[in-house]
């Protein structure tokens, strides 16, 4: 008898892993929309997908840009322009990029604080850069605290390919899912409790899925935590530059900065950025991972050559950036359509009774649903997933898929989307709570 070659042969652990976490209901929705997608025209009773935290408001501002200056993507007069770029390229990435990317993060950031083009190390997008700064950091069997509610994706990138764990650091609505320094003690203590070794802090700030920012004050308390407890502090920063409202973003990178300079050591600190989200690029996968540790920076340099960015988008994006007058435009104006965006939705939720926890930043809102669910609990919540899919063909993403521990809390997403499209997704939204409040009502009096 002949047998397949290969046939049966075991694969690797992580090939059949289930830690990727692609059955989840964060993932499951998308893959609902793909199958029936809403079209005003050709599809309108299709699935709208607010799952994802894509930003699309500013794209006319790009296309502009580009329009005007085709000598960003252009191949010169000669070929050399063409060979600069097909022939290899080491690991440190171009220096023109890296330059015109630290200009960019120093100027979301008002200016307050500075980075050292020579310590910003390139990856394919946040993704990339989050997973190579925990093979750098822990070894499999070790830990890293994560605050909840926190981006799915982080159970992938920190975890899958790593061996390493998440230990959740349990946030509550009752302070506005602040983190505390409390929360992060019990959640310390209990890690060391079950022999787990803690070799890191992340935090989303701004955060993904709640739209807020970390205060000052915190964020230094933050800071003097990891410093005691002789751990790493990553902070994912890659919402930096949509902050929209009130309060200005403070950046660890400021704090950090301030340190050095009444010399305090900040080698456990490092940042992690992408232009996914403020430029809304997911496409080109642009991320930066700047840490102020040498080692971490030498290190972070090698494994790149494993998610390196190409040459070409490298160019482009360096041209694009080095104009000054067109990224301040594109930041400032970015930032006013986001707010419109964000006040649009929140404000209309409101008026059909549904609240959103207040925020400042990002592609989202995280909206309290907990009124129109059958049942308290994460069934509860999924249940209202479903039938929010099945009936007023909406996606969004369940807080369970962001390890919230309390049920009936949604992330929204309105900047994927035109203004139209995320006018006909409130409409359905809305029409379907009074819908469910009103089986409610005539459930619990019968
Ligand atoms: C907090 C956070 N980190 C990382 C990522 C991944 O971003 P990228 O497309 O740059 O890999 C996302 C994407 O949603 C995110 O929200």
């Amino acid at each position: 008898m002949t047998r397949g070659l290969g046939l049966g042969v075991p694969l690797s652990k992580i090939a059949v892993s289930k830690a990727h976490g692609e059955d989840s209901p964060y993932f499951a929705g998308w893959k609902a929309y793909e199958e029936d997608p809403y079209n005003a025209v050709s599809n309108p009773t299709g699935i709208i997908q607010m799952g994802l935290a894509e930003n699309q408001v500013s794209f006319d501002l790009l296309e502009d840009y580009l329009e005007k200056h085709p000598e960003a993507f252009s191949w010169g007069s000669g070929n050399s322009n063409f060979r600069e770029n097909a022939l290899f390229q080491d690991y440190h990435g171009l220096q023109a990029f890296r330059k015109a990317m630290a200009t960019f993060m120093e100027k979301i950031r008002g200016g307050r604080a500075k980075f050292d083009a020579e310590r910003i190390v390139l990856t394919a997008g946040a993704t990339a850069g989050n997973e190579l700064l925990t093979f750098i950091l822990a070894d499999p069997g070790d830990a890293l605290l994560v605050p909840t509610p926190y981006y799915p994706g982080f159970d992938r990138d920190l975890q899958w390919r790593t061996g390493v764990s998440i230990v959740p650091v349990d946030c509550r609505s009752s302070n506005g899912f602040q983190l505390t320094l409390h929360s992060l003690e019990s959640a310390y203590a209990a890690a060391t409790a079950s022999k787990l070794k803690v070799k890191g802090l992340l935090i989303t700030n701004p955060s993904n899925p709640l739209g807020t920012s970390i205060s000052r004050s915190l964020l230094e308390d933050i800071i003097d935590f990891t410093s005691e407890k002789n751990i790493h502090l990553i902070s994912d920063e890659i919402y930096s530059g949509s902050v929209f409202s009130s309060a200005e973003f403070v950046s660890v990178a400021e704090i950090a900065e301030s340190r050095r300079r009444r010399h305090q050591n900040c080698e456990g600190v490092h940042v992690i950025y992408s232009l996914s989200k403020d430029l809304g690029l997911p496409g080109f996968r642009v991320g930066t991972m700047y840490s102020y540790n040498d080692g971490v920076v030498a290190a972070a340099r090698r494994m790149s050559s494993f998610s390196l960015v190409s040459s070409q988008t490298q160019k482009l994006l360096a041209f694009m950036l080095s104009d000054e007058k067109f990224s301040e435009r594109y930041i400032n104006t970015n930032r006013k359509r986001l707010k419109k965006r964000h006040s649009a939705i929140v404000d209309g939720l409101k008026a059909s009774g549904i609240e959103c926890l207040k925020g400042n930043a990002g592609l989202f809102c995280w909206m309290n649903l907990g009124l129109l669910l059958e049942e308290n609990s994460k069934e509860g919540e999924l249940q209202l997933w479903k039938k929010m899919l099945r009936e007023a063909k909406v996606n969004i993403s369940p807080g369970s898929s962001c390890h919230c521990s309390e049920p009936g809390w949604f992330r929204l997403c309105f900047a994927n989307m035109s203004e139209k499209t995320m006018e006909v997704a409130l409409r359905r939204l809305t029409l379907f709570a009074s819908k469910i409040k009103a089986r409610l009502e005539l459930t619990s009096t019968v």
